[in-house]
């Protein structure tokens, strides 16, 4: 286990890179696997999901290579249909290999998914989705088994907007006979990247980026070249974390479009946006005001932002709601932030935050991946050391995370737990 060890208060200040989008990356590598072929997908992060995802798609037969941010896939021995529980329990994108599997081999058995603990998230969509396409389909012990010898095309209204459910509905449809629509389907940035580069393997795929997205199934696909687009999440965690510590940061290599709901909401706060060539340039404008956040499907708030955000308005002027609408069980990462000093507490969906001057350096977990993002945001803000736990969290979707920031000035080491200097145990 390894732990970050954050000297806060220091404004961060600089550049910093945007790396290839983590959920996109996820996507579009498993997509890679529908085609006895090679792909080559550039512009992807090393984070431990993308490491995690790359062993399970080893394990049921790929051929992978990652070297520097270009991944090498060859899919053609992909034979084996049952996915490896040790792996995928970790990660709910492991569930995308059961649309590939259905589509490639006709069966699969995958572990019922796991990933950051911030709902019941359940895959009932998705298994209601390939049972629309033909498949018969049973959920017994711990592991969902689906097969057809025959998929076939099928009309689904996706019940709510689900990212993953049209991603893995999308992959199905790809080789399924016959012409789908998804209706309902959501509309993320994620999802038109991953359908671009299905089209690049040959896919007929029209309207990702909408409500409906039609899929006419083909015998096959091929392998394809494609760059991933920049991480949303990674790149609003940045302007947060520009923000919340007072500071002055370029974020480069973005697409400000993804994170529009953020920008406005910065601004709203008192902060300095400007959109320019080189990305999105964000300064802190004196002391915060609070605002009123709901996060909601794309293009709203993204919930992955509300976490990270929440640290700002932890110190921001005045009183801040958040209202979660879309995982019922985010709030984990109140009682950390309690730890530093905010003042927070849970109403029902909402935190409402009341703005203090500071926030005190403490010993904090990184409870899952945005949990562990706004502690890391609140660390770096805070008078004093913060010890943060759990580090491997962070890990999962932020790459190179103490050297990003270190280059804008943050003071951040990593240590194994239990080897961090005796001054420092005593955080604060
Ligand atoms: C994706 O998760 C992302 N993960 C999440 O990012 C993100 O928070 C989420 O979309 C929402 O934007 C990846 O892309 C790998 P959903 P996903 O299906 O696809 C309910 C991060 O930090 N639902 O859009 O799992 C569900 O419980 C991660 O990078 C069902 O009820 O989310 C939720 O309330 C965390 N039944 C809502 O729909 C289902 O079968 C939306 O979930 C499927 C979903």
């Amino acid at each position: 286990m390894e732990q970050l060890i954050i000297q806060g208060g220091r404004p961060l200040r600089g550049s910093v890179r945007i790396s290839g989008g983590k959920n996109s990356s996820l996507a579009i590598i498993t997509a890679a696997c529908l085609a006895p072929d090679v792909s080559v997908i550039e512009n992807v992060p090393h984070c431990r999901d993308v490491l995690t995802l790359k062993g399970i798609l080893e394990a049921l037969g790929a051929r992978i290579t990652l070297a520097d941010d270009r991944m090498t896939i060859d899919a053609q021995a992909v034979s084996h249909h049952v996915a490896p529980y040790d792996l995928c329990r970790t990660m709910r994108a492991s569930f995308y290999t059961a649309g590939m599997l259905l589509a490639r081999l006709g069966k699969v058995q995958v572990p019922l998914p796991g990933g950051c603990v911030i709902g019941s998230r359940p895959v009932d969509f998705h298994l209601r989705g390939f049972a629309a396409m033909g498949a018969n389909v049973l959920t017994e012990h711990g592991y969902v088994h689906a097969e057809t010898p025959h998929l076939t095309a099928a009309s689904f209204f996706v019940p709510r907007s689900s990212v993953g459910t049209t991603i893995n509905l999308m992959l199905a449809a790809t080789l399924a006979e016959g012409t789908s629509v998804l209706e309902n389907a959501a509309r993320e940035p994620e999802i038109v990247d991953t359908a671009v580069f299905l089209s690049l393997m040959g896919a007929k795929i029209k309207g990702a980026g909408t409500n409906t997205i039609t899929i006419e199934g083909l015998h096959d696909l091929h392998g394809a070249t494609y760059s991933v687009i920049p991480d949303r999440l990674e790149a609003g965690t940045y302007l947060i974390a520009a923000a919340g510590t007072g500071g002055d940061v370029l974020v480069e290599q973005m697409i400000p479009e993804h994170v529009g709901a953020l920008l406005t909401k910065l601004e709203e706060c008192g902060a300095i946006v400007e959109r320019n060539t080189d990305g999105v340039r964000v300064r802190a404008g004196g002391r915060h005001h609070g605002v009123d956040v709901d996060t909601a499907p794309f293009p709203g708030f993204a919930t992955d932002l509300h976490p990270p955000f929440a640290s700002l308005l932890a110190i921001a002027d005045g009183r801040s709601t958040i209202r979660e609408t879309v995982f019922e069980s985010r709030f984990g990462y109140v009682d950390e932030l309690r730890r530093m000093g905010a003042d927070i507490r849970v109403e029902g969906d909402r935190a409402v935050v009341n703005g203090v001057p500071f926030l005190s350096g403490a010993p904090v977990e990184a409870l899952d991946l945005r949990a562990g993002a706004a502690v890391v945001i609140a660390a770096l803000a805070a008078q004093g050391t913060s010890i943060i736990s759990n580090a491997e969290n962070v890990d999962r979707g932020y790459e190179h995370v103490e050297e990003k920031l270190g280059a804008l000035g943050a003071s951040v080491q990593r240590v194994e737990t239990g080897t961090e200097p005796a001054a420092v145990a005593q955080a604060g």
